[in-house]
């Protein structure tokens, strides 16, 4: 794994395309090989994804965003209280809208020195760590090209940190990919440190299926995407328009998988694998699951993987919950 350093911006690159894509071409001979056929979300962020992604926040049926920011517009100042964080770690921060929010209260209430966002999209953190840097001229920026699930030691060390994980994004995670991911972060963790942790909360499955499947159809185009960066890393021949995008609500796990359906029977080559993929007619492809919560389920794995849960705040629909957990 590649560590360099580039100045004047601040970034340590953990995770460089070479490494990505030794990771992808794992994932997916493990995945495409798998029954049901699975890809791991991260994939679906490349450049043109995390565009995406950026549009499928202003989407009308896309509530998550709009209910975070919500969230962070009236209780910021009380979650930099309870924190007084001084530094804050974004991880998977995207093109960091919402962040400034938190940045500024942290600065108010807490004497923020520091803000690292953390994403595996470099082109969007660079942008995204830029545009903070012009914005608050007297925080010190470091960005992180990595990924969460490996180069959280990347983190620098710090007085009374707060790891953020905003986005709902944790609900990309089955409940053992959480409990490795909690333990993860509470390992680079030092009592007094806090992780403010955004969830999606279980509603209405209309709503929630809406919101993965918008009429303008941006998420269709999001979900397709992984397709396109399949054929343009690994030279695979995935013919996009015969696969469909799929938004299904699992009532047991609590979870919105979103799938490629596809249409007819097709043999798709992933060249640079070596791979024949079989896709039977309607066999679907799972490219991400997207977990809702309940107060007492985060409150529970907080506490497992050894945080005090001191804070949850949701927004006037209590469509969406931050919570803070503390490390002692
Ligand atoms: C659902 S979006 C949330 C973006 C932003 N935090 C927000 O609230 O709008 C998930 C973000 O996590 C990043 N991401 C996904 N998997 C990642 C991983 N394994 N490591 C680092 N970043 C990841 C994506 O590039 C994307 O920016």
């Amino acid at each position: 794994m590649s560590l360099r350093f580039a100045a004047p911006a601040g970034i340590t690159v953990r995770l460089g395309p070479d490494d990505l894509v030794d990771g992808l071409r794992a994932a997916v001979v493990a995945g495409l090989s798998s029954t049901p056929k699975t890809l791991p979300a991260v994939y679906l962020y490349d450049a043109r994804g995390s565009e995406l992604f950026d549009q499928i926040t202003r989407v009308a049926e896309y509530y998550p965003t709009r209910a975070e920011r919500q969230i962070l517009g009236t209780y910021s100042a009380d979650i930099a209280a309870a924190s007084q964080a001084e530094v804050l770690a974004e991880l998977g921060s995207g093109t960091c809208e919402k962040s400034r929010i938190l940045i500024r209260a942290l600065i108010d209430e807490a004497s923020l020195t520091t803000y690292v966002p953390f994403d595996v999209s470099e082109g969007t953190l660079r942008d995204a760590a830029g545009a903070i840097v012009e914005e608050f001229p007297d925080l010190a920026v470091h960005g992180i090209v990595g990924d969460f699930r490996v180069d959280l030691d990347a983190i620098p060390a710090g007085r009374r940190r707060m790891i953020a994980f905003l986005g709902c994004t944790i609900g990309n995670c089955t409940p053992g990919e959480r409990a490795d991911f909690l333990a993860g972060v509470v390992d680079v963790m030092n009592p007094g440190d806090s992780l403010l942790l955004g969830v999606d909360l279980v509603k209405d499955p209309d709503r929630l299926v809406a919101a993965y499947d918008d009429a303008s159809g941006v998420t269709a185009e999001f979900n397709k995407n992984v397709l396109v960066m399949l054929n343009r890393e690994l030279g695979a021949d995935f013919a996009i328009d015969r696969f469909d995008h799929v938004a299904h609500w699992d009532p047991v796990n609590e979870w919105i998988e979103m799938r490629l359906k596809s249409r007819g029977a097709q043999t798709v080559r992933v060249t640079a694998l070596g791979l024949s993929v079989e896709f039977a007619d309607g066999e679907e492809l799972r490219t991400e699951i997207s977990a809702k919560f309940r107060v007492e389920r985060v409150r529970d794995e907080l506490v497992d993987a050894g945080l005090e849960m001191v804070g949850w705040w949701t927004d006037a629909a209590g469509d969406c919950a931050l919570s803070l957990g503390m490390r002692r």
